[in-house]
C-alpha cells in the first residue's frame, strides 16, 4: 500500500513533496527545470555552476574562445540573477534552492551571489564545507544542506559549524556512488557494497540523531516511488533525484532528451575528472574523442575548480571540465561531456515534470 508523502520542514520553510531535483551543471538545471519542479511541489535547485553560458553567454562581460573568461564569468552574478528571476516567473514564492560545488574557484562569492539572488536553500557537496555558514551571515533565513558520503563526514562538518558558527546544518544530502556526475567515493570504492546508498543513510541518519533533528535527504540511483518509500524506511525525510529530471521537456539542456533514449547500461561509465573525484558519464562526446587521442587541446579560460590548478589536472586527465560541460550543456555531441546517473540507460520516454512528479506522488 502506498502511504502519503509527507511535507518535509527544513529551516523556514515547507516543501509539500519531500523530493529534491538534484542540481545539475552546467546548464541543465536552470530556471526551466528548476521553476517547475517548485511549482509542482517539490524543491527545484538551480546550478550556480557555469551561468556564465546562459542564453548564449549574454550577460557576461568578457569572452575569450567562445568561453566565460575567468570565474569570474563563468560564476556569472548577472547570469544568476536572470536564471532566479526567470525561475521566480514559473514557480513565484515556493522555496527554490542553489547548487554550488565547494571546489569551485570563489566559492564563497558565488553562495552570497546565490543568497542575493534569492536563494531559499544552499546545496554544496564535491568537498566538505567547512566554512560554508561564513558565507551566509547576512541571510539568516537561507537553509544550509551540505552533501556527505558518510556518516564521519557529517560528524566532522557537525563539530566544525557547532564550533565556529553555533549552527548544524538545516539539512543534509547523503549521495551513494549510482548517481550522476562526481562521486564523493575513490573509483574502487564506488562498487562496494558497504558503499551502497541502502548501507550509508541509516549510519548518517543515526548521526543526525546526535545533533538533533537533522532532515536526511538520500540521493543516487533512486527511480520511482518504491525507491522513495525504501528510503523512508531506512530514516530518511525525503529523496533527491537527478536523472530522472533529465528526460523531461523541461530540463535546461535539451540535448539529453534526444541522447538518453539510446543509451544503454553500458554506455555508462565512470571516469576521472579534473575535480578529483570519479564522475559518471555517458561514454559519448569529448570521452569518445579522448579514447581516439583528438580530444580538444586543453587551454584554462575559465579557471573553474580550485583543484584542476589553472589546467593542470586537465591536462592530466586529458579534457576540460568547464569547456567539456559547456559544449554539452550547447548539445554538442562531438566534444560535449554528459554527466548521467547509473540508471540513465532508463530514460525511455520524455514526460513534463508535472507528470513525473505526478508519477512519484501517487506511485
Ligand atoms: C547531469 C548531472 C549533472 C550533475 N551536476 C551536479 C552538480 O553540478 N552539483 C552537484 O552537487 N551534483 C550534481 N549532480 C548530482 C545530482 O545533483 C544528484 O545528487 C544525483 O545525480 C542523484 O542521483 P540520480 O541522478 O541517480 O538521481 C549531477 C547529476 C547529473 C545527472
Amino acid at each position: 500500500m502506498i502511504t502519503t508523502l509527507k511535507p518535509l520542514k527544513i529551516g523556514k520553510y515547507t516543501i509539500k513533496y519531500p523530493i529534491f531535483q538534484g542540481g545539475m551543471g552546467v546548464g541543465i538545471s536552470w530556471d526551466e527545470l528548476a521553476g517547475n519542479v517548485s511549482k509542482c511541489g517539490a524543491l527545484g535547485i538551480i546550478s550556480a555552476v557555469g551561468t556564465g553560458y546562459y542564453k548564449k553567454l549574454q550577460f557576461i562581460e568578457k569572452i575569450v574562445a567562445s568561453k566565460p573568461f575567468e570565474a569570474i564569468n563563468f560564476y556569472s552574478k548577472n547570469a544568476l540573477n536572470e536564471i532566479f528571476k526567470n525561475a521566480r516567473k514559473i514557480c513565484g514564492d515556493s522555496p527554490l534552492g542553489a547548487n554550488i560545488l565547494y571546489a569551485i574557484n570563489e566559492y564563497g562569492r558565488v553562495v552570497r551571489d546565490a543568497c542575493e539572488a534569492g536563494a531559499n536553500f544552499i546545496i554544496t557537496g564535491a568537498g566538505l564545507p567547512t566554512n560554508m555558514p561564513e558565507f551566509t551571515k547576512n541571510f539568516p533565513d537561507v537553509a544550509l544542506i551540505p552533501i556527505v558520503s558518510s556518516a564521519k563526514a557529517l560528524k566532522i562538518l557537525c563539530k566544525r559549524w557547532r564550533d565556529r558558527y553555533d549552527r548544524i546544518p538545516d539539512a543534509v544530502i547523503v549521495e551513494g556512488p549510482l548517481s550522476g556526475g562526481h562521486q564523493g567515493f575513490k573509483y574502487e570504492d564506488c562498487f562496494k557494497e558497504e558503499y551502497q546508498l541502502e548501507n550509508i543513510v541509516p549510519l548518517v541518519v543515526e548521526e543526525a540523531k546526535n545533533w538533533g533533528e537533522i532532515p536526511v535527504i538520500a540521493a543516487g540511483g533512486i527511480w520511482d516511488r518504491q525507491d522513495i518509500d525504501r528510503m523512508i524506511a531506512l530514516g530518511a525525510s525525503g529523496v533527491q533525484m537527478a536523472t530522472r529530471f533529465l528526460g523531461t521537456y523541461e530540463c535546461d539542456a535539451k540535448a539529453y532528451a534526444d541522447i538518453l533514449p539510446s543509451i544503454k547500461k553500458e554506455d555508462i561509465v565512470l571516469v576521472k575528472s579534473p575535480v578529483g573525484y570519479p564522475a559518471r558519464a555517458l561514454n559519448i562526446g569529448v570521452l569518445e574523442r579522448l579514447k581516439e587521442g583528438n580530444a580538444p587541446k586543453i587551454r584554462c579560460i575559465s579557471n573553474c575548480v580550485a583543484p584542476c590548478q589553472r589546467g593542470q589536472e586537465a591536462k592530466l586527465v586529458g579534457y576540460c571540465i568547464a569547456d567539456s560541460l559547456g559544449k554539452g550543456h550547447l548539445g554538442d555531441v562531438r566534444e560535449g561531456l554528459f554527466f548521467s546517473g547509473a540508471n540513465g540507460y532508463r530514460v525511455e520516454k520524455i514526460l513534463h515534470v508535472n507528470e513525473l512528479i505526478e508519477e512519484l506522488v501517487k506511485g
